[in-house]
């Protein structure tokens, strides 16, 4: 190992520089180290696929059978009793331009139903046999019955207490039970049980409602921010599929779609073990931008799954589950996620905090407030958060659980308007913060379950105390962080190690003066008790640094290339780019 005698010994690698060309197209890691490119958007997933086209051409069955668009959050998940075979499960967050042979999306006129097809076909998850080969290197296994790919065209099936509700009644599901498909996952979360997690995040993005009045009153649209017209912010989807126009139309049954939006920004729970089972909606877990579902589980075999919201303001959440996990008995654990509480987060100035419980008939939850019932708390948790003052955040992404301690850190990647719309407070401390922090809390007694903690800002990212920008001028105190280490902004995916380092991803654009010390977004290393912070891989130019999955034996490292703005993992300066999982190995074989 390449150790650095003069930093934590849990850093052992020599970090890497920032990379400031700005045609700067691979992926660049710690000496010692290799990575490649693993599996990108259009390889071959299910049986019958074709391979990619460079022109794009593919159409959208193929690409129903092929890897989706904007490769997040990831789990390795191995086989019982097999520490070399596994499956690998990752989100596709959303698509980019290059998913068409024109490159473009234009939202300014009716969209082409196949283009939607194609769009919504990589959309979703992908789950993919890997295993070690006779030479040790992790490979796909390209016929495993195990590989599958999940949509916006598989159905789900809705569970927990909006299953059936009225609220979740629509044209094409009257009995509001089942939903065709998931969207905008981001990150993600695996069960004790051995399921994976998906959440769903920046949904609101793909509905519209235009009819004003129903808009201002209808708080499920208008508190999450549904578009009110011209189209829906991502792609228009309306315009080739009605499912997405959630504006009440009198003369269709059920409203229409109006409630179609209430149907996404929920917990889907997958099992990558039995490829014909049906996704299941959580609804348990309420609803917002849902980041992540970070489990933290008690001696008892209580749980708790931390969530952030990802928007100016929002909240940290956190669900625990009514019942316990018996490992003697997983089965058990089946609808373990379709009865518990939600709570959300109050950060205190003096570094304590209250779990706040979003139950009707508690903390003044209830008809005249606004909540008729359970169900509609938790349609709407984010309203039901401001009504019990909870701690508006700096865009809580992902959380990381301690896998000894249970300490939880949370990164809050940024948020330019802090001090306009949210007054500055302890844990948001920054005026205009462009490159978030990320804090840390403890339960009392360490149990996940608890309605009390204490929280720390565990670092400040940004530039270097007496740093000067491109003009020479001293860089503004609210853009100077705490780093002990490498620079780096906007925080964003996190996930700890059987060693207990906490990895960082960063989430920034690139080409933005702020951002001018930083470089591309890169995959950084802290050790949690130094607060020491080192850089260990640096992404393409545009692209962010999200999702990450070791081996069982901590030789293997996947991590997810999202959006690269240049030719990559071709980097022949003329490939379209893909967004791409690569796959870290030390050279010498060792542990990463
Ligand atoms: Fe999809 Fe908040 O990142
Ligand atoms: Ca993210
Ligand atoms: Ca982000
Ligand atoms: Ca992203």
């Amino acid at each position: 190992a390449c150790g650095d005698a003069s930093g934590s010994p849990l850093l052992d690698f020599k970090g890497v520089p920032v990379q400031l060309d700005p045609q700067f197209d691979r992926v660049l890691v710690a000496e010692g180290y290799t990575a490649v490119p693993f599996f990108s958007w259009g390889d071959p997933v299910e049986p019958g696929a074709p391979g990619w086209k460079p022109d794009a051409s593919d159409d959208w069955r193929a690409q129903l059978k092929q890897a989706g668009d904007n490769h997040d959050g990831m789990n390795f998940f191995p086989f019982a009793d097999e520490s070399d075979r596994g499956l690998l499960v990752m989100n596709h967050e959303y698509v980019n331009p290059p998913l068409h042979p024109s490159g473009t999306i234009d939202l300014g006129k009716p969209r082409d139903p196949d283009e939607v097809r194609k769009e919504q076909a990589a959309h979703g998850v992908s789950v993919i046999e890997v295993r070690k080969d006779a030479q040790g290197r992790w490979q796909r296994v390209m016929d495993s019955p195990y590989n599958r790919r999940i949509s916006m065209f598989t159905p789900m099936r809705l569970a927990g207490p909006l299953a059936g509700h009225p609220q979740m009644k629509t044209a094409a599901d009257p009995r509001g039970l089942e939903v065709l498909g998931t969207l905008n996952n981001c990150a993600t979360g695996v069960t004790p049980w051995g399921t994976f997690l998906t959440c769903e995040e920046n949904w609101h993005n793909y509905f519209i409602n235009r009819d004003r009045a129903d808009y201002e009153r209808r708080v499920s649209h208008k508190r999450y921010g549904l578009a009110r017209e011209g189209a829906s912010k991502n792609y228009a989807w309306e315009t080739a599929d009605p499912r997405f126009d959630a504006t009440p139309y009198p003369e269709q049954p059920h409203g229409g779609f109006v409630n179609e939006p209430h149907r996404f920004g929920w917990v889907v729970e997958i099992d990558p073990f039995d490829p014909g089972s049906q996704p299941v909606k959580r609804t348990a877990f309420g609803r917002f931008s849902r980041e992540c579902a970070a489990l933290a589980m008690g001696d008892d075999g209580r749980m708790a799954f931390y969530s952030g919201d990802d928007a100016k303001g929002e909240y940290l959440y956190k669900f625990v589950p009514e019942g316990r996990f018996d490992a003697a008995d997983p089965r058990a654990s089946r609808d373990l996620l379709d009865a518990g509480t939600l709570y959300v987060a109050r950060f205190d100035a003096d570094g304590s905090g209250r779990w706040l419980a979003l139950v009707h008939g508690q903390n003044g939850l209830s008809a005249e407030s606004g909540f008729a019932s359970q169900a509609e708390v938790l349609l709407n948790a984010r309203a039901a958060a401001d009504y019990v003052g909870a701690t508006p955040l700096d865009r809580p992404e992902w959380t990381a659980v301690h896998p000894r301690s249970r300490e939880v850190y949370i990164s809050l990647t940024n948020n330019d308007e802090r001090g306009e719309t949210d007054p500055l407070d302890k844990a948001n401390p920054r005026p205009k913060n462009l490159h978030g922090q990320i804090l840390r809390f403890n339960e009392q007694d360490a149990d996940p379950t608890a309605s009390a903690f204490t929280w720390e800002v565990f670092l400040l990212a940004g530039e270097r105390k007496g740093a000067r920008d491109s003009s020479g001028q001293p860089v503004p105190t609210n853009l100077v962080s705490t780093i002990d280490g490498d620079l780096f902004s906007s925080p964003d995916g996190l996930a700890f190690d059987a060693r207990g380092r906490l990895w960082i991803q960063t989430d920034y654009e690139d080409g933005e003066p702020a951002m001018r010390a930083m470089g591309c977004n890169q995959l950084l290393c802290a050790d949690p008790r130094t607060r020491e912070v080192r850089r260990f891989l640096v992404g393409p130019r545009g692209s962010e640094i999200t999702g990450l999955a070791w081996s069982p034996d901590g030789r293997a490292l996947w991590v997810n290339i999202q959006h690269p703005a240049i030719s990559f993992p071709a980097s022949d300066g003329k490939s379209r780019p893909r967004s791409s999982t690569v796959l870290v190995t030390r050279n010498d074989g060792g542990a990463i």
